[in-house]
């Protein structure tokens, strides 16, 4: 656990911290003065033990909680049905009660493999879900668990989360690239990759957002139906109401060209002596445990309303996590 007492703004707390998302954002908090960030990691904070969350949550008192912490084992999650509800199902609805209590506002996590992926444009809020594998499922149950807790939750749905930090496509690839010349990588799942350093900076702006009265809500108003069909709590009209919000990455590319880009950068930077070729195959031909949805767009519309605009371009956050690996011996 570590605590930044030289800062001043929101106190916000931070499950997760040694995930790719938790990292990023003990990354912005090291360079961004805007804001108190506590972080916490699992073996200090099982989120899934509710006496332990209620002492942590009681001895740091605080404006926000964002929840970097998940099981996102997805291909192992059907397996371990028990560890994959208990983190993502019901964790996050116990923290949106506790969050209640206290006055904080919870901002949650959550992902794109909550829709089934048929859709021929990019996802938004309203869309129905339609998870097509238990990882999305518990995902799913736990929006829904923390929403029904406390309305004024914010869910962020994100996808194909990379960083420089723990396990992701960048570094398989890289790892592949380096003890094969020849690859085949599917390209008929379409998605936006996502920079956890964007990410976080899409988070730290909402929660800093959220502390923020609306300059129009009038005193005593009403719940009001946002366009992302959810209601704003009452008690403290929010310039950000809760419900779920999407953000991900830009331009939408299939895993075959996010592939391709990663050896083209990665080349350019002199991190691989030369380029494997990479074939592009169809998911058929690489069955995994578990299904993907196909379209993995999610639409970031109404985020960036919100918000104004979010730096979102991963080919920008790849090239930052290559540097970054190009500065250390390798990125294994
Ligand atoms: N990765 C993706 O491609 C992706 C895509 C879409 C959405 N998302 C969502 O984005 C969010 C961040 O993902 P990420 O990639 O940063 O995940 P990550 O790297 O797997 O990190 C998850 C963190 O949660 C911690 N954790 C697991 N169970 C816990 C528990 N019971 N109590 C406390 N901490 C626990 C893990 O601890 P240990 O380090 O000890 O395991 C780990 O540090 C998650 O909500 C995820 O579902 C991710």
């Amino acid at each position: 656990m570590s605590r930044d007492i030289a800062r001043s703004g929101p106190q916000i707390l931070v499950t997760g911290m040694d995930g790719q998302l938790g990292r990023s954002l003990q990354a912005l908090a090291a360079q961004d003065l805007s804001a108190v960030y506590i972080f916490v990691k699992r073996t200090d904070l099982d989120i899934t033990d509710a006496a332990a969350l209620e002492r942590w949550l009681d001895a740091h008192p605080a404006d926000a909680l964002i929840n970097a912490a998940a099981y996102t084992a997805v291909d192992r999650a059907a397996a371990e049905p028990d560890a994959a509800l208990a983190v993502n199902a019901h964790a996050p609805g116990l923290m949106a009660r506790c969050c209640a209590a206290r006055g904080m506002r919870l901002l949650h996590v959550s992902t794109d493999y909550v829709f089934d992926g048929t859709s021929d444009r990019a996802y938004r809020e309203t869309d129905a879900p339609g998870p097509l594998n238990s990882y999305g499922r518990s995902k799913l149950l736990g929006e829904q668990a923390a929403l029904a807790a406390a309305p004024d939750a914010i869910i962020v749905r994100t996808s194909w989360v990379f960083s420089a930090w723990g396990s992701n496509f960048v570094r398989t690839m890289l790892r592949l690239g380096a003890q094969h010349d020849h690859l085949r990588v599917i390209d008929d799942q379409i998605g936006g990759p996502t920079w956890a350093g964007h990410l976080a900076q899409a988070l730290h702006r909402l929660a800093l957002k959220s502390q923020a009265s609306s300059a129009a809500a009038p005193a005593l108003c009403q719940p009001a139906l946002h366009p992302n069909g959810n209601r704003a709590a009452s008690a403290a009209p929010s310039s950000v109401p809760g419900g779920v919000y999407h953000f991900a990455g830009a331009p939408w590319v299939s895993w075959h060209g996010f592939a391709q880009e990663i050896f083209a950068q990665a080349l350019e930077l002199g991190l691989i002596p030369r380029l494997p070729a990479v074939e592009a195959i169809p998911s058929r031909d690489w069955p995994s445990p578990e299904p993907r949805p196909a379209n993995s767009r999610l639409d970031c519309t109404q985020l960036e309303a919100l918000l104004g605009p979010l730096e979102r371009d991963w080919r920008i956050g790849l090239d930052q996590v290559l540097r970054t690996w190009n500065a250390r011996p390798g990125p294994a």
